[in-house]
């Protein structure tokens, strides 16, 4: 029997991308092929938390797959069936709001496009300082989209950072395995850490 396929989107929440490897890893002991994909400023940009090149060759290596940085690799995701998954994790505030409103521009939404093209799922595991602000409303109608799912998240410092959620990259396996079986991982919304 062939391997499930997820592709593993990173956007960029830059400080989350060592907690991404860690559930590609996890995701790869489940049997998973992981294929990774950058949007185009987490495959280009370098910042305190590591050079950009360094992040793909990373992700690569691990996984053993080239990874999906532009629009041309992206677009047949759909009509090629490329994918059983597609889990955005990191999901910046930036990428929310281009789903929400359909705007797509970048190589990890114009994945998303294809990918919803044909009723597979979407998983998102958001990283973002305005979860409960800006960000709260695209949250919100992505949860009433279908074949989107979210990774369970939570506040993650109510005190310094009162807006920002981030998901529960440990449950990344389990969220992913309920996508799949076009179900929603359950409490989505978690305890503040
Ligand atoms: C060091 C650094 C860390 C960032 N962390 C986050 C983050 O955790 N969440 C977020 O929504 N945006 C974060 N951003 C901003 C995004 O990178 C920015 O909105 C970018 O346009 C996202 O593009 P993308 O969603 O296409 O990857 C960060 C930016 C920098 C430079």
């Amino acid at each position: 029997m062939s391997k499930k396929r997820i592709g593993l989107a990173l956007t960029g929440s830059f400080c989350t991308f060592e907690k991404a490897l860690e559930a590609a890893k996890a995701l790869m002991e489940d049997g998973w092929d992981v294929v990774p994909i950058f949007s185009d400023n987490a495959y280009t940009t370098d910042t305190r938390f590591g050079r950009a090149k360094d992040w793909v060759d990373t992700f690569e290596s691990m996984t053993g797959n080239k990874a999906i940085s532009s629009f041309v690799q992206a677009e047949p995701i759909g009509p090629q069936k490329l994918l059983d998954l597609l889990l955005i994790a990191p999901c910046t505030g930036n990428t929310l709001a281009k789903l929400t409103y359909g705007i797509n521009d970048t190589c990890v939404t114009m994945s998303a496009k294809s990918q919803l093209r044909n009723g597979r799922p979407v998983l998102i595991a958001v990283s973002t300082n305005d979860a409960l602000g800006g960000s709260a409303k695209n949250i919100g109608m992505l949860l009433n989209y279908r074949n989107i799912y979210f990774v369970p998240l939570r506040q993650d410092d109510p005190d310094a950072k009162p807006r920002s959620m981030i998901a529960d990259f440990g449950l990344i396996p389990k969220a992913a395995q309920a996508a799949l079986e076009g179900k929603q991982l359950q409490p989505i919304f978690l305890s503040a850490s």
